[in-house]
């Protein structure tokens, strides 16, 4: 939810800093307009005054403003990829939002809670405002305690010591960043529950809302802690609390390269991820077993005597995430017989569940920064429960406040509609089921040895429904004028059903619901009418055996009543052909396993659909890839 790059290079040139401040933010921006593209915004130092450019809608319209009014080249400078909270999506809302009469410009992603409040305090004291946002109350803030209480002395800290003063009395969630012209060498930036990550250059220094934002020239990062302050000049970070004492940032490794982020000849990002799926399984599969086949999962720092009490485990996620989080029940239980619930994260906290010492608390991010989340875990924390983070991005937050993290390997995700990281949090969520189960001792080690046989088999099957994908596409494309399309599930079928239908929603922008299919008859058929779509994803025939009659049936009840019935079935599986209008066969999987098969053609039939529309399928209106606002 908004992205943030910061910049600060040597004047000189020397060392690699021979970037333009501007460059280096645009590239930035490119890589995270992901979080956000409502609007965008640059800032720069230069000769000792603030140049700055914004634009409602995507980059590009940003890139056709600074192309018919250049910027001065510089080494400092700030950018913004906006996802619209308060205030709608207009240049005049864009950041970055300057105050102290034009020398002082900042960027901010998150919410000011208490913004109102010091709004009005601002304006008593003849403060005048041009936007509806509350970022520019912060900026206010920001250049109101720079110039009246620091009397603009940057002798003493300036810019950094206004930043922790400002700090101390903002309310909510943001990362703020900020430049002024008094101090054309300095980034001052703030976090409290966003995210912000430095990035160590020679001679010159980055901030960004994820290491994308400076992957192009650094692979050295600083993670930064909850209230800290960082100040980046071209050859030092300094860190300090809110009160100005001395913090330190821990530094790791980025281990992806940029060209991993990059579209790699497809023609969209999700197009890419989905491609890569394959690999997203098998990476997330790699070196969790020891030579003799004993599961060994390295970071779960839980002492196991705790997890062997475990009685209650419940999974916390939002959106696709917490379709990963359903699927994982049905194996976790299975496998590990601990009663599981699955709750979306917004919803956790404000029910006053009960919890313990004795609750495993799974959260389910691709991100590591859904603020819902975050704040879920922090909440299940509090309550004495242990956390386990299933997440895909290093160093993020939910992972560094949980006990302890299931990485899963997916490489970045860039396009907004999650795909890979879906299939790879649900290996993941798998892995930590059977790895309690042997823990526990709830299956014989015989049995795990066979899932994950089972388990190495997937990237080859994901691979070949990709490589067969040439008639579902082609039926996506002709349904692209769809009003509507349904679809059915059972068991681990349904959260399947619902991740389909959710895709669609993203990014086709068509009226998509999922069902379980046993819930059909109480409501949903009425909605069937002649020509209806509805995808049915089918069990495996050599499962339950009632489980796959009972789908079976199902699609005879829809298409009695003139649905289109567009199957999703395992080779073999003969008994559907007589119902299905058309049907689409994944390899031969275990019951539990299918998600990570069934889901592939319905995310295919997704961007397809979508593609046909003419859709940006990688940046679909009104959403943004991390939700770091509750
Ligand atoms: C946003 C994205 C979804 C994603 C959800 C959870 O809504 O658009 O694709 O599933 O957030 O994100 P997380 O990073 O926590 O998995």
């Amino acid at each position: 939810m908004c992205g943030i790059v910061g910049y600060v290079g040597r004047p000189d040139g020397h060392g690699n800093a021979g970037h333009s401040a501007l460059d280096v933010v645009l590239e930035g921006l490119r890589r995270l307009e992901y979080r956000g593209y409502d609007s965008a915004g640059v800032a720069v130092v230069a000769d000792g005054v603030i140049s700055s450019r914004k634009k409602s809608g995507k980059l590009s319209n940003l890139l056709a403003e600074l192309e018919a009014r250049p910027l001065p080249e510089t080494v400092t400078g700030i950018g913004h990829t906006r996802w619209a909270t308060h205030g709608g999506p207009t240049d005049q809302n864009a950041h970055p939002h300057l105050s102290d009469g034009g020398k002082l410009a900042l960027i901010h992603n998150g919410i000011i809670e208490n913004f109102a409040e010091l709004k009005r305090e601002l304006m008593a004291k003849g403060v005048t405002f041009a936007s509806e946002t509350d970022t520019e109350v912060a900026a206010a803030l920001l250049g109101d305690i720079f110039r009246t209480k620091l009397n603009g002395d940057v002798s003493d800290g300036g810019l950094t010591r206004a930043m922790q003063l400002a700090c101390q009395r903002l309310e909510g969630a943001f990362t703020l960043l900020a430049v002024h012209a008094d101090q054309p060498d300095v980034v001052v930036a703030a976090r409290r529950n966003s995210p912000l990550v430095v990035g160590l250059g020679e001679g010159e220094n980055f901030l960004g809302s994820d290491v994308s934002g400076f992957i192009d020239y650094t692979r050295r990062a600083v993670e930064l802690g909850q209230d800290q302050i960082v100040t980046i000049t071209a050859d030092s970070v300094d860190i300090t609390d809110f009160y100005g004492a001395p913090a330190e940032g821990k530094e790791y490794h980025v281990d992806w390269d940029p060209a991993s982020a990059e579209k790699g000849g497809f023609s969209s990002f999700m197009a890419k991820e989905i491609n890569d799926q394959p690999d997203a399984v098998g990476q997330t599969l790699l070196g969790r077993s020891d030579i003799n086949g004993k599961l060994t999962l390295d970071e779960i720092r839980i002492d196991p005597e705790l997890l062997k009490q475990v009685n209650k485990i419940i999974v916390l996620a939002c959106g696709t995430a917490a379709y990963a989080g359903t699927v994982a029940k049905y194996a976790i239980e299975n496998w590990c017989r601990i009663p599981t619930e699955v709750e979306l994260a917004h919803e956790f906290r404000y029910r006053d569940p009960i919890l313990d010492a004795n609750t495993l608390v799974v959260s389910i991010s691709q991100s590591g920064e859904t603020m819902d989340t975050l704040m879920a875990v922090r909440y299940a924390r509090e309550q004495g429960a242990k956390t386990i983070s299933i997440c895909n991005t290093n160093g993020s937050t939910i992972p560094r406040e949980s006990d302890a993290v299931l990485y899963t390997h997916a490489g970045p995700e860039i396009a907004v509609a999650s795909t890979k990281a879906f299939l790879a949090q649900i290996t993941a969520a798998y892995l930590l089921g059977l790895y309690l189960a042997q823990l526990r001792g709830n299956i014989f080690s015989g049995q795990i040895k066979d899932v994950l046989a089972d388990l190495n088999k997937i990237p080859a099957k994901i691979q070949s429904i990709l490589d067969n994908s040439g008639p579902l596409r082609e039926l996506a494309r002709s349904m692209k004028d769809e009003k509507s399309v349904l679809f059915l599930g059972r068991h681990v079928g349904y959260p399947v059903a619902l991740e389909g239908a959710l895709k669609l929603k993203e990014i086709a922008y068509i009226h998509a619901e999922g069902f379980a299919a046993g819930e059909l008859k109480h409501g949903p058929i009425a909605l069937i009418d002649e020509g209806q779509p509805v995808f049915v994803v089918v069990p495996s025939p050599r499962g339950r055996d009632s489980l796959h009659a009972k789908v079976v049936s199902n699609i005879q009840e829809v298409r009695a009543r003139g649905a289109r019935t567009l199957v999703i079935a395992e080779e073999g599986d003969e008994a559907v052909k007589a119902y299905a209008e058309h049907v689409f066969y994944v390899p031969e999987t275990p019951t539990l396993l299918m998600p990570l098969l069934t889901t592939v053609p319905l995310q295919i039939f997704a961007l397809e659909l979508a593609s046909a529309k003419g859709y940006d399928v990688d940046q679909p209106r009104n959403l943004a890839k991390s939700v770091t606002v509750e």
